[in-house]
């Protein structure tokens, strides 16, 4: 795969698909513009080189309608101030008047087309819609790790109409940190899996299985399995459609030789809210009527003790319902033993990266992987096709 280190880009109209789908407050303040300092390596060599910079990016689902909610307009200011540079967001991303605009760029010069989803071509990966993109493009460049999974017309139709395209500094960094971890990891390789449901992520457990030396499952996934194994889960939330699928899992892991953990104890609530009655109970006495909704002291010791000897981590999922104080504990704590290990750490998924921000150890983690799905699906063993593309 080409990188955009290996182009020529001096007076170039440089097409970048980022991937600014940024949270933002009502104020259209953004709460975290990680993925667009993330992008940053990118659009500075881009400048730097001389190019003409034109990003694309969605925002949101605004399926193929315009909605003033989510215009880049907010992006386009915050991009301004970081980078000290006037940023022109262009009124759309296709149309007369957009490509008009960049036709009048000199180098050095940054423009941000608006929100790609705000024409439904996009997502149906339309060919007249991706053509009509390329056409303002001589380059084009994939920094859009997050997105890239999907294929849609920025990440898979205009890349196949410009003639040089290649990855940005980000989605190669990606990539590169990934492959670390699950393609060629220093061993013991210890998998860390937590989250809701054991349904959005039973491919991305198979797969680790060929990979993976130790598998530790939190989160109300757990209850899952460990009802499968006969184990009382009270009112826990479990996918009960799933029982005979967790079992087959922990069969297959045996044979493959993977060793997994759950939790042995949890936080107990008579109900999920935040003034719940909560006690610690061992992994046998959910109490009937009461619900699993974070792991406890006895399984934090646990899952630390698994990870004792990794050289290599990878994190997707939350230990319990993290977002309510009172069940946050296991997934801090899990935040701090990931930290405070000497092995290369990944996460990946907004859950687990709000959670490392929550406890204050981004600082200390290998690599927060800008990705959800994207990382999800690198996880499940599949290509993504914004990738692929890149290859071609
Ligand atoms: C994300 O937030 O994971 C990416 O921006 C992709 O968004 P999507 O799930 O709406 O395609």
């Amino acid at each position: 795969m080409q990188t955009i280190r290996d182009l020529d880009l001096d007076g170039k109209r440089v097409l970048v698909r980022v991937d600014f789908n940024v949270p933002m407050d009502a104020a259209k303040n953004i709460t975290d513009d990680i993925r667009i300092r993330m992008a940053l390596p990118t659009i500075e060599h881009i400048l730097k080189q001389n190019g003409k910079l034109i990003l694309c990016s969605h925002m949101g689902r605004p399926k193929g309608q315009r909605v003033d909610d989510f215009s880049l307009a907010p992006v386009a200011a915050h991009l301004a101030a970081i980078i000290g540079k006037e940023v022109t967001l262009a009124p759309d991303c296709v149309g007369a008047e957009s490509e008009a605009m960049v036709a009048a760029m000199q180098p050095g010069e940054v423009v941000i087309l608006e929100n790609l989803r705000f024409h439904g071509e996009e997502t149906e990966n339309d060919p007249d819609f991706a053509k009509q993109i390329a056409r303002m493009a001589d380059v084009y460049i994939n920094d859009a790790f997050a997105v890239s999974h999907r294929a849609h017309a920025s990440v898979v139709g205009i890349p196949a109409h410009v003639a040089e395209r290649a990855a940005g500094f980000l989605l190669q960094t990606e990539m590169d940190f990934f492959h670390k971890a699950m393609g060629a990891p220093v061993r013991p390789l210890v998998a860390v899996v937590g989250g809701a449901k054991v349904s959005s992520k039973l491919g991305a457990l198979h797969n680790m299985l060929d990979t993976v030396d130790t598998m530790i499952i939190g989160g109300a996934m757990a209850n899952t399995f460990l009802k499968s194994q006969g184990v009382d889960m009270g009112a826990s939330k479990t996918e009960d459609d799933l029982l005979d699928s967790a079992r087959e899992f922990v069969a297959e892991a045996e044979k493959k030789g993977v060793v997994l953990y759950f939790p042995v104890d949890f936080v107990a609530a008579d109900r999920f809210a935040a003034d719940a009655v909560v006690k610690n109970v061992t992994f046998r006495d959910v109490p009937a009527g009461w619900m699993a909704l974070d792991i406890g002291p006895a399984s934090t010791t646990y899952f630390q003790e698994a990870m004792n000897d990794a050289k290599t981590i990878v994190w997707n999922g939350p230990m319990g319902a993290f977002e309510m104080d009172a069940f946050a504990r296991g997934t801090m704590a899990m935040c701090q033993s990931v930290a405070s290990s000497h092995a290369l750490s990944i996460t990946g998924g907004g859950d687990s990266n709000a959670a490392v921000k929550k406890s204050g150890e981004s600082a200390n983690i290998s690599y927060m992987s800008t990705g959800g799905g994207a990382f999800l699906t690198l996880m499940e063993g599949k290509t993504l096709p914004g990738v692929e593309i890149l290859k071609g």
